[in-house]
């Protein structure tokens, strides 16, 4: 039960498991980012024909800063949330205007960004450039949660600390990238909020949930 048994094991049960995603298979930053504003309100099989058209019609950050808006959102229809949209261009702008094109190179650089918060930022340091930081959605709050007891509310702003600190010690020095991927992987297809598959849990033995029969309970999360 230390940090190394832990991301090992999701990294072996990612490797026997893992669906195959197209941006799984780049560390094109811009790539990386175009996924994950695309999945950030939407399911990765809704979201996937998008990637593909988007990174189609836009290969590079300079074609999509070029783009007309009113292509890009014509591109974006049926996804929802217009703004996410918007944003994205507005980025690919700042991008080519005062980076000269190119993706700052680290979590905290990458944070400067207008609509790139701590899990953009984090997702694209930790699979484009393998810099050892933990990628935080929704998946691994529950993951985390479970396995190690976390009680807090994660819909409390004030968790989003205590889980940071938690899940920065699990991430591996070596492929900090495949276990982020492993671990989101894990609580969107095993850890899963409702009927979790804990028969066949490679963590069975060593989650504080299951040893204590609090599957159920975690993660709290209060009603907004
Ligand atoms: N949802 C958001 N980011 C994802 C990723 N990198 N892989 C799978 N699902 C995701």
């Amino acid at each position: 039960n230390n940090p190394s048994y832990f991301s090992q094991t999701l990294i072996n049960w990612y490797n026997r498991n893992k669906r195959n995603l197209p941006w799984r298979t780049t560390t094109n930053p811009y790539f990386i980012w175009l996924s994950e504003v695309i999945l950030q309100q939407t399911r990765v099989n809704q979201g996937l024909p998008y990637y593909i058209k988007f990174t189609e019609a836009y290969p590079t950050v300079q074609d999509l800063a070029a783009a007309h808006e009113d292509e890009v959102l014509r591109l974006w229809q049926g996804l929802g949330y217009y703004s996410r949209a918007r944003n994205m261009h507005h980025t690919a702008r700042q991008i080519v205007q005062e980076y000269g094109g190119n993706f700052p190179g680290n979590y905290s650089e990458l944070l400067k960004l207008k609509g790139v918060g701590n899990y953009t930022a984090a997702a694209i340091a930790a699979f484009a450039f393998k810099e050892q930081v933990a990628v935080l959605d929704g998946n691994v709050f529950r993951v985390l949660a479970r396995v190690f007891g976390i009680s807090e509310d994660i819909a409390a702003p004030a968790s989003r600390k205590i889980f940071q600190e938690q899940a920065d010690q699990l991430v591996p020095a070596t492929e900090p990238d495949t276990y982020n991927q492993a671990i989101m992987e894990f609580g969107a297809i095993q850890c899963t909020p409702i009927m979790p598959d804990c028969l066949f849990c490679p963590l069975q033995q060593s989650c504080f949930a299951f040893t204590h029969g609090l599957v159920q309970e975690l993660p709290v999360k209060s009603k907004a």
